[in-house]
């Protein structure tokens, strides 16, 4: 039975993912904006074709869930009023930017609930982008290894990233000689809306867990890392342009297949502030 009124909702993986249908991002009237909510907290990632939206409406379909960030790092479209708006841009000059797996800004106190990704333009194939589910990472875990990590507390920094010299690049509007953020967050967090548990540690801000030492430390950050690229927790999109992705940054991850090296592609993103995680 269809439960959804407004939308349809279409899952398309087991743990996460769903394509959501009959919704326009623009012109969202409050009945099918309550039922988009309730479809993000439940699968997590939220997939919508065809939205020809303005920049003004895309930054306005992500305020119906929060204030919306301005990244510490990157604003390319700053000058043209846009400062909320993170480009992803590949092409011959400019590689893929995010492909590994990663949970956005985790290098803040508050990290973000979640992003809008709009794809404008899509290569010819290839450039897919790929979602875990932390949930089910963590589900998939031992009774004992549960227990092992339910107190740990892990270091997220911009020292692999951001604050290298390779990212003070001018056409991704990195700004120049950024300073290491850094913050700690448990390892594993209960999602404010569902309740559930998941790990919260990602290969590409998290670079140790407090109070361990170095060796077991990376022993142990290798294995979670390991663990969660396992597939039977992922999806995976095919863009093409005016698609748009929504996810929920405190239960997955992302990451870029990086497989059409020289395609033109090109994402514009904005990204919901979000709170302290516990
Ligand atoms: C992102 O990490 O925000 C975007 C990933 C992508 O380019 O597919």
């Amino acid at each position: 039975m269809n439960r959804w009124s407004h939308i349809s909702v279409n899952p398309i993986a087991g743990a996460l993912g769903a394509e959501v249908s009959g919704v326009h991002l623009g012109e969202l009237g409050d009945g099918a904006l309550n039922e988009v909510r309730e479809a993000f907290v439940e699968h997590q990632v939220l997939f919508f074709r065809d939205q020809e939206i303005t920049r003004d409406q895309h930054k306005a379909f992500g305020r119906h869930f929060g204030t919306l960030q301005i990244h510490p790092y990157l604003q390319p479209l700053k000058d043209q009023g846009h400062p909320e708006f993170v480009v992803l841009q590949s092409d011959e000059q400019h590689p893929y930017l995010a492909e590994a797996w990663h949970s956005d800004v985790t290098f803040m106190d508050e990290p973000p609930l979640g992003s809008v990704l709009k794809c404008i333009v899509a290569p010819d194939f290839g450039g897919d982008t790929m979602w875990a589910s932390m949930y089910a990472a963590y589900e998939a875990l031992s009774d004992k290894m549960q227990r092992v990590l339910s107190d740990l507390v892990a270091i997220h920094d911009t020292t692999r990233t951001f604050s290298r010299y390779e990212y003070k690049t001018d056409h991704i509007g990195g700004r120049q000689a950024p300073q290491v953020m850094s913050a700690e967050h448990p390892v594993v967090r209960t999602h404010p809306e569902s309740g559930r548990k998941g790990l919260f540690v990602n290969s590409t801000f998290t670079t140790s867990i407090k109070g361990m030492k170095p060796a077991e430390s990376d022993a142990l950050l290798s294995f979670l890392y390991r663990h969660i690229t396992t597939p039977d927790f992922s999806c995976r999109f095919r863009w093409r342009p005016n698609s748009v992705a929504m996810w929920d940054n405190r239960c997955t991850q992302h990451r870029v297949v990086a497989d059409n090296r020289t395609a033109n592609r090109r994402m514009e993103r904005v990204t919901i502030n979000g709170d302290k995680p516990f």
